[in-house]
């Protein structure tokens, strides 16, 4: 049946991508990992087999994938053609009506907030209780954390991590690939990759892996 979803990750983040799903309304057809250690079901849905299974499912099925590493979903959503992605919007967080585009594949969590003519890339998570403020641009496979705050007209670029509790000030940019650390404050623009940490921001001395 068609508005069915297949959920690529059976993990923490998979579990709570899951509960989306069923909150927006749709249903579950099960899970895709690579990790045969896991079983045959994951909270309480079958599971499928590995990711490359996928195929068996294309024509019916929508798909999003539930995993943290931006890079893995990056692989991941290469790797993956002719399907459709489903779009995980869940019915308590908050969305302007006023000019708001959200990517395919990407996660909006509950109790976030998309304000007006925010963008946000595809295969993006933004996580409980985080701030999307009007006029951000949130590139593709970045993850905005569990209660962080982007404040208005922000550029955060592709794969960028701002974690739980983080806070980004108004019009600023942060380029691709970089970390930002739970509780961090960034004050000025961020323009090399990197982890930054603490209040206000300061580079580790230290690249991405
Ligand atoms: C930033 C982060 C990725 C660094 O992890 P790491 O590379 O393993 O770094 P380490 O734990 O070795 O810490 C390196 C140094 O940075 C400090 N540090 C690490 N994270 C910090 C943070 N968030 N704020 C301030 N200082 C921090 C450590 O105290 C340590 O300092 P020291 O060298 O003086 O002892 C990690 O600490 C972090 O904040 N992750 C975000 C987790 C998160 O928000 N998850 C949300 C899931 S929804």
């Amino acid at each position: 049946m068609m508005g069915e979803v297949v959920v690529i990750g059976a993990s923490g983040h998979g579990k709570v991508v899951a509960d989306c799903v069923l909150k927006s309304g749709d249903s579950i057809r099960g899970f895709l990992d690579d990790d045969p250690s896991i079983g045959t079901s994951f909270v309480g849905f079958p599971i499928l087999g590995s990711v490359d299974n996928y195929k068996k499912y294309a024509k019916d099925c929508k798909f999003i994938i539930a995993i943290g590493d931006s890079f893995a979903r990056e692989r991941i959503a290469k790797k993956l053609d002719s399907i459709s992605w489903y779009t995980a919007i869940h019915p308590a967080a908050v969305i302007s009506e006023i000019g708001v585009s959200i990517g395919d594949g990407s996660v909006v969590l509950a109790n976030s907030v998309v304000n007006s003519n925010a963008k946000i890339g595809r295969h993006c998570i933004v996580n409980s209780g985080s701030v999307i403020e009007h006029d951000d641009f949130i590139g593709d496979f970045s993850h905005v954390s569990v209660g962080s705050c982007v404040a208005g007209t922000v550029n955060v670029g592709k794969h960028v991590w701002i974690g739980a509790g983080a806070t980004v000030i108004n019009n600023i940019s942060i380029c691709n690939n970089c970390i930002i650390g739970a509780g961090t404050v960034v004050v000025k623009s961020i323009n090399e990759s990197g982890t930054y940490v603490g209040v206000p921001a300061r580079r580790l001395q230290r690249n991405l892996t």
